[in-house]
């Protein structure tokens, strides 16, 4: 089965809900969740579309934020399927963020041995990169996604124009993960995006990249569809940015912020070792810097920021193994740096 298979990416893919689902419900019913926010928003349009097809829905919310990624909002959730004996063959909805479409991708995964998933991504996030590789988790206190499975969803719609009402700040911190994929696999891309970046929410401009970065993210999970090395290229920008959250405490960055500054950090590496050149580094933070996003952290330790790096579970023998770019379009996985540049170059993102 390819990363695509059953991917639909369509402006106003909201509206085939109701065809998807009832293709998977032979019992006629389909369970729909997300967090209150988004179903406040889009939940009646789900409900309508699902309704519109002949199916019964029943409808769960769970409250917004990561903190929903958990066992105990798992089990509220598996509680909820029980009560209405929810049978292996009837759907379930994932419609929200990443949050909700690892949570309730986890329960689908898991209740009753697996029922059909749907994912109906609403972030731009979700969209590119969540909903796209069959990865679903929860959080334990001990860390982020550390119980999970790899469950590829029957159906993903992906719907741009549902991306209008995310606040500018989430869709610019989203946009890290664009720019990411842009310079690990496509200039074209990278240049649409230079030249773009007055009108970073214009819908046309977005579907556009959307369907492009997730047509990315399936060729390398196709790749490697168990996350054992190819993949790896997708972390680009990530082995600072994990390293940052940590250091300052989950919730005080936005994900694709931290990534921006990462990315920042890995092209002044890249440009130091050879890997590719001083001019590209620039290109690349000129785009980060006009997009919106940061180019330095502060509220963290320097070298705290280092520590976390060094627990950080990509280490490999007590090495960082870095994702550097080649030029913009293309990475190199694996790379060991000297401790002395990488020091330096992360002391100088978090001010000198
Ligand atoms: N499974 C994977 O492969 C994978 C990959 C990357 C990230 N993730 C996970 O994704 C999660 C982050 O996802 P996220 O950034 O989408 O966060 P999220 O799901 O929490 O959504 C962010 C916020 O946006 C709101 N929202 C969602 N859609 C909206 C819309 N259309 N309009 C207005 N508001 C909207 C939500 O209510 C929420 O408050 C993390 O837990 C991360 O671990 C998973
Ligand atoms: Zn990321």
């Amino acid at each position: 089965m390819g990363a695509l298979d059953g991917v639909l990416i369509e402006r106003g893919a909201l509206e085939r809900l109701g065809e998807a689902a009832r293709a998977l419900a032979p019992g006629g019913r389909a369970f729909l969740c997300g967090d209150t926010q988004v179903m406040e928003l889009l939940g009646a349009r789900a409900q309508r579309a699902l309704a519109g097809a002949g199916l019964r829905v029943c409808a769960q919310t769970f409250p917004p934020g990561e903190a929903s990624k958990s066992l105990q909002a798992a089990a509220r959730l598996y509680a909820w399927l029980a009560d209405a004996r929810a049978e292996r063959r009837e759907p379930l909805i994932a419609l929200g963020g990443g949050v909700t479409g690892d949570l309730v991708g986890f329960v689908a995964a898991t209740y009753a041995r697996g029922v059909p998933l749907i994912q109906v991504p609403t972030t731009l996030l979700a969209q590119i990169d969540s909903s796209i590789g069959g990865k679903v988790a929860v959080d334990l206190p001990a860390g982020k996604n550390l119980v999970g499975a790899f469950y590829p969803a029957a159906r993903v719609l992906i719907d741009p124009d549902l991306l209008a009402s995310l606040p500018r700040a989430q869709l610019t911190a989203d946009y890290a993960e664009v720019i990411k994929t842009a310079v690990i696999f496509d200039a074209a891309m990278f240049e649409l995006l230079e030249a773009s970046r007055e009108r970073l929410d214009d819908p046309q401009l977005l579907a556009a990249l959307v369907e492009r970065c997730v047509r990315w993210k399936a060729r390398v999970v196709d790749e490697d569809p168990h996350e054992r090395g190819a993949r790896m290229v997708l972390n680009y920008g990530h082995t600072i940015a994990h390293a940052l959250e940590t250091a300052a405490g989950y919730g005080a960055y936005r994900h694709g912020e931290a990534v921006a500054v990462g990315m920042v950090g890995a092209g002044r590496l890249a440009a130091a070792c050879g890997s590719w050149t001083e001019a590209e580094a620039r290109r690349q933070h000129a785009l980060l810097t006009a997009v919106g996003l940061p180019d330095r952290f502060q509220g963290a330790a320097p070298e705290r920021v280092l520590a976390a790096m060094q627990r950080d579970k990509k280490v490999q023998g007590g090495r960082v193994r870095w994702v550097l770019p080649t030029r913009i379009g293309a990475a190199q996985v694996g790379i060991e740096l000297d401790p002395g540049l990488v020091r330096a170059v992360v002391h100088d993102l978090g001010g000198g």
